[in-house]
């Protein structure tokens, strides 16, 4: 039987049980109440008849009895009246009782022999009556028996007539709930499912590749977020397999995030791989609906993700969200993502002091400018760096906890945050492989010479077994630092370091993103364009794109300054180009982005000023955080993605607009200061410091045919996807595993060395 007609049957009998049941207590309290309505008013009666009975018959008048009698006999529901001797002879009798009452009925019966008040129902023939029988008394004697008979067949009558009403209304009710039961769930739950079924038999048959939401809101919410993931995942496997066929018949050789996941099992033989990085993946917060997170601005957050995601590994960073603490076990482990948890995540607090010192100081007022060419001074201070070296021993002592049970165990450190965390952990645990992937560039030896620590900072590094840069330039500087800087022995032709019976390979692996977007149409971008900047307050037919944290590495402010040179050169474009600026605010407890806000800010609005008009203008600058799915649609319609960095390791920007494009069009103009620009040749490359070449690349991006605009777009996309996250993430973990590590024995876990510096 199908389950509508279960549901609605079972409803229909639950209900007609319980609102019977309701009837039958309604219609029993009535009858009870009418019951003692009769009573009360047979007992007021017999009490006045007595009073003029007694004399009558202490004074053996039995004629004015008998009329006494007869008097009463017809009032309304007296069905008969009787005095009786205590020996129970009538002595007065009304006429129509006398023929019915062949037998006493029991109420009489006892008062005839207790000489007491006794009352109750009886039966007069088949008639229901109510019979009081009275004493009259001639105290102390009783001298006879007054019984009063009430007519109580309309008892019957009435809880009959109400059994009728209340059948008549348990009928209609049930008849409404059965119908509006039908029509709820033919209407509330039918439909939504009659979707979700069509929904997944067009992703079975392959006839649909987007996963719309399929049954709306409320109580389907979960299941829908459930069954859209997994037919996101049967889409993406699918494609895979699809794909992986194609490249197999074509000899190709492309990393999926499958290929990735089996290539690390198959080197990691079944250990976890293990990541460091001071900026975490998720972050929670306290917000209007309870505890929720959020995905913080960061490239690196972007490229390790899928990896993660690929090993189920743990990832060990700073907790800096204000409801961290409430998400975590006792160890401080959340397994993320929140929503579909592949990997653990573990969270290490610091205090404000080693925030400042470690992070806003050390890393980002020290190593971060030394590191970037984009003139702004590093400031070194002695207390930052202690915080650095304090804050690095933390981590390791995380890591080593977290590592504790495994093998050889795989640790890939992130970035310049953590350059003496190698060394700290190869100290302790010479078993373990590290490497560790510089993000930012390197510089060459006579700028990073002025750091104060530039030899413990190397030393750190050379604990790894692989240190990692996006680009050989990045490589080459690192190897000359080391040679002008400490006593070692260089090997060039396999880009390592020997020192302290270590070997350290330096290599090159450009880092990149995941390209999974599903095919759009090419008609679309316009239309979501417009909507996108109504929303904004703009009218424009073209739009640019800028995606950036407010950084003074980015060229922010270069990029408004080729904007204006773009607007006074070619004036048709004004009141048609409208250039979307995201920007989310980063390290603004450090002065110097502080300072960099408000000439962002203030350069966007000068320039808005000089050419506004209506409902155009130049720049819409929105400095919040956005999120992935906000700024993939920016990357998706807007003309053109201007990537101006002074100086960057790789720019991932630059890759996730090419990525988002699968409509193969919008234009790239990217800095030849990126290492995204040695991989991305067929972007409009250009120096952010030249204003002209800035306005020229705009107006050429702008006015690009259509058929440049595919074919340039489409060797960017190949090169890409070719060279994405999951090649980055297995070629460097296929080069840290092959690395053959020292066989010391184990040292004991979490017993602290110094750490003996050069
Ligand atoms: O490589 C530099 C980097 O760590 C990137 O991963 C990221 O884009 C950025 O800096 C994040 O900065 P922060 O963590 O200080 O916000």
């Amino acid at each position: 039987m199908r389950l509508t007609y279960r549901l609605s049957i079972s409803l229909i009998v639950s209900v007609a049980i319980v609102s019977m049941a309701f009837a039958y207590l309604q219609i029993s309290e009535n009858r009870r109440g009418l019951k003692r309505e009769l009573e009360r008013h047979a007992l007021v009666l017999a009490e006045t008849l007595s009073k003029s009975a007694q004399p009558l018959v202490e004074g053996r008048s039995y004629h004015p009895l008998q009329r006494l009698v007869d008097q009463f006999e017809n009032r309304e529901q007296i069905a008969g009246i009787a005095v009786l001797s205590t020996s129970g002879q009538p002595l007065a009798i009304s006429s129509r009782l006398a023929p019915r009452l062949d037998k006493y009925p029991e109420p009489l019966r006892q008062s005839l022999q207790d000489g007491l008040t006794h009352a109750g129902f009886a039966r007069l023939g088949d008639d229901l009556v109510h019979v009081i029988a009275m004493p009259l008394r001639d105290d102390p004697l009783v001298i006879g028996i007054l019984a009063i008979f009430h007519d109580a067949a309309y008892l019957d009558v009435q809880t009959a007539a109400l059994w009728r009403r209340a059948l008549i209304g348990v009928g209609i009710q049930t008849f409404l709930i059965a119908v509006i039961t039908l029509l709820t769930i033919r209407f509330g739950f039918g439909r939504p499912l009659k979707r979700m079924t069509e929904s997944l038999r067009q992703w079975r048959t392959g006839a649909a590749v987007a996963t719309p939401e399929i049954a709306g809101h409320g109580e389907f919410q979960p299941l829908t977020q459930e069954v859209t993931r997994l037919a996101s995942s049967l889409v993406a496997a699918r494609a895979a397999a699809e794909q992986e066929a194609r490249l197999r018949e074509t000899a190709e050789s492309h990393w999926t995030a499958e290929r990735l996941r089996v290539f690390v099992q198959g080197r990691l033989g079944g250990d976890h791989l293990f990541a460091v990085s001071n900026r975490e993946p998720y972050e929670h917060f306290r917000g209007d609906k309870g505890l929720q997170w959020r995905v913080p601005a960061s490239g690196l957050v972007t490229a390790l993700e899928p990896v993660l995601c690929a090993c189920n590994g743990t990832w060990i960073a700073q907790a800096t969200g204000n409801a961290d603490r409430e998400a975590v076990d006792s160890l401080g482990r959340v397994r993320v993502p929140p929503e579909h948890a592949q990997y653990t995540l573990r969270r290490l607090w610091l205090t404000p002091e080693e925030e400042q010192g470690f992070y806003l100081g050390f890393a980002n007022e020290g190593l971060w400018p030394l590191c970037h060419i984009a003139h702004t001074r590093p400031i070194f201070r002695a207390a930052d760096w202690d915080a650095y070296c304090a804050v690095n021993e933390h981590f390791a002592d995380a890591v080593l906890e977290e590592i504790e049970d495994e093998e050889s165990p795989v640790v890939l450190i992130q970035d310049y945050h953590f350059a003496l965390l190698p060394r700290m952990i190869k100290l302790r645990r010479p078993d373990a492989r590290l490497a560790i992937f510089w993000h930012i560039p390197w510089p060459n030896p006579e700028a990073f010479g002025i750091c104060p620590w530039q030899r413990e900072l190397l030393d750190g590094l050379l604990g790894a077994d692989l240190i990692g840069f996006h680009i050989q330039a990045h490589s080459n500087n690192f190897l000359d630092t080391v040679d002008r800087s400490l006593e070692c022995r260089i090997d060039r032709e396999h880009f390592a370091v020997a020192r302290d019976g270590q070997r350290t390979l330096v290599q090159t692996f450009p880092i990149s993103v995941a390209v999974d977007h599903p095919q759009t149409s090419a008609e679309l971008p316009h239309l979501e364009r417009a909507a996108l900047l109504a929303k904004l307050g703009v009218r424009a037919t073209y739009m640019g794109v800028g995606v950036d944290r407010i950084d003074y590495t980015k060229g922010i402010p270069e990029r408004f300054r080729g904007i204006e040179r773009f607007l006074e050169e070619w004036p048709a474009y004004r009141n048609e180009f409208t250039f979307v600026q995201i920007g989310s605010p980063s390290r603004t407890n450090i002065p110097r982005y502080q300072d960099l806000m408000q000439e962002v800010t203030q350069e966007a609005e000068r320039i808005n000023r000089r050419f506004q008009n209506g409902n155009w203008k130049p720049i819409v600058l929105l400095t919040r955080q956005h999120s992935h799915e906000e700024i993939l649609s920016y990357y998706r319609t807007a003309d053109l993605c201007m990537v101006t960095a002074l100086h960057d390791g790789m720019n991932l920007v630059a890759k996730e607009f090419v990525a988002a494009r699968s409509d193969d069009q919008g234009v790239l103009i990217l800095s030849r200061f990126t290492g995204a620009s040695h991989e991305l040749p067929d972007a409009l490359i250009v120096n952010p410091y030249d204003t002209e070449e800035l306005s020229r690349a705009l107006h050429r991006a702008l006015e690009m045919p259509h058929e440049e605009r595919g074919t340039r777009m489409q060797r960017m996309r190949a090169t890409v996807k070719e060279h994405n996250i999951y090649r980055w993430a297995g070629n460097l973990i296929g080069e840290l595993c092959a690395i053959r590590t020292a066989s010391f024995p184990r040292r004991p876990a979490l017993v602290r060395r110094a750490v003996n510096w050069p």
